[in-house]
């Protein structure tokens, strides 16, 4: 065991110390045509600061809601998120948009870059909105495109990219400004097993390198092996299991 992994090992057994994000008691139902769709009850989940979570389970287990529920995209019906220790449901839409904008990012399945803009315009963004200035913005953004192995596509437009350079964009996107998490809706989906590798490759040394706790949603159990936690979702719950036993649920 080298000395980064027993120093995250450390931080796993006291979890609500430095909890990056944390969800208590979660609870989130659709209506359904008059029908109520329970995705989960009274979940919990603790994402400690620099560690890997993977979020597996069947489709329609309801981990996209969970990861909008923790990212404050949606609002649970009861119980309570924790962003570095804050209740974000205290606060105004305001605020949070503030705060998530600070302390998080979000890899989405299907990159949800803007069209019209470079990569270099779509990974400045998020810094612009943070209210840095354009000079420093692209400058960042350039450093972390060159980072994610694409300074030679700065101008290019998403259509212009292909499926892995999208998905390294959107990666540049999330970790521009140095959040605490970054999450990240089977952000390897759409790719081919080498890409898919590579992608997951960058986003570990991301994780080492800048310390920010990734949450991932995955279908591919190998890539969830090489994540520090790996949690499956089922009947509204979550089960964690042991490293690399995907066996049982
Ligand atoms: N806006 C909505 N209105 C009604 N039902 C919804 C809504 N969003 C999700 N659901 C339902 O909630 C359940 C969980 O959906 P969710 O998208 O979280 O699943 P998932 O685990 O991400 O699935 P997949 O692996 O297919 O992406 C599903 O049964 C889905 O139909
Ligand atoms: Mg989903």
């Amino acid at each position: 065991m080298n000395k980064t992994t027993s120093h995250k090992r450390a931080i796993t057994e006291k979890p609500h110390t430095s909890a990056v994000l944390e969800g208590r008691s979660l609870s989130k139902s659709f209506d359904d045509a008059g029908q109520e769709v329970r995705v989960f009850d009274q979940l919990d989940i603790i994402v400690p600061a620099g560690e890997t979570v993977a979020i597996i389970g069947a489709s329609g287990a309801g981990k996209s809601t969970l990861l909008h529920v923790l990212g404050s995209l949606e609002q649970p019906d009861s119980g309570q998120v924790l962003l570095q220790g804050q209740d974000i449901s205290t606060l105004s839409d305001a605020q949070r948009g503030r705060l998530r904008n600070r302390h998080l990012g979000f890899v989405y399945q299907f990159h949800h870059l803007l069209p019209e803009f470079s990569a270099l315009e779509n990974v400045a963004m998020p810094l612009l909105i943070g209210g840095r200035g354009t000079a420093e913005a692209n400058k960042r953004a350039r450093d972390m495109l060159e980072s994610v192995g694409l300074g030679h596509r700065l101008s290019h437009r998403p259509a212009q990219l292909s499926g892995g350079e999208r998905q390294r964009c959107a990666i540049a996107r999330a970790l521009v400004t140095h959040p605490a998490a970054v999450l990240a809706d089977e952000p390897t989906g759409n790719l081919d097993e080498h890409t898919a590798e590579q992608v997951m490759d960058l986003m570990l040394a991301l994780n080492r390198d800048m310390g920010t706790a990734l949450v991932i949603v995955t279908h591919d159990t190998r890539l969830a092996a090489r994540m520090d936690i790996t949690y499956r979702m089922h009947d509204g719950r979550l089960h964690r299991h042991n490293h690399g036993d995907f066996s049982a649920a």
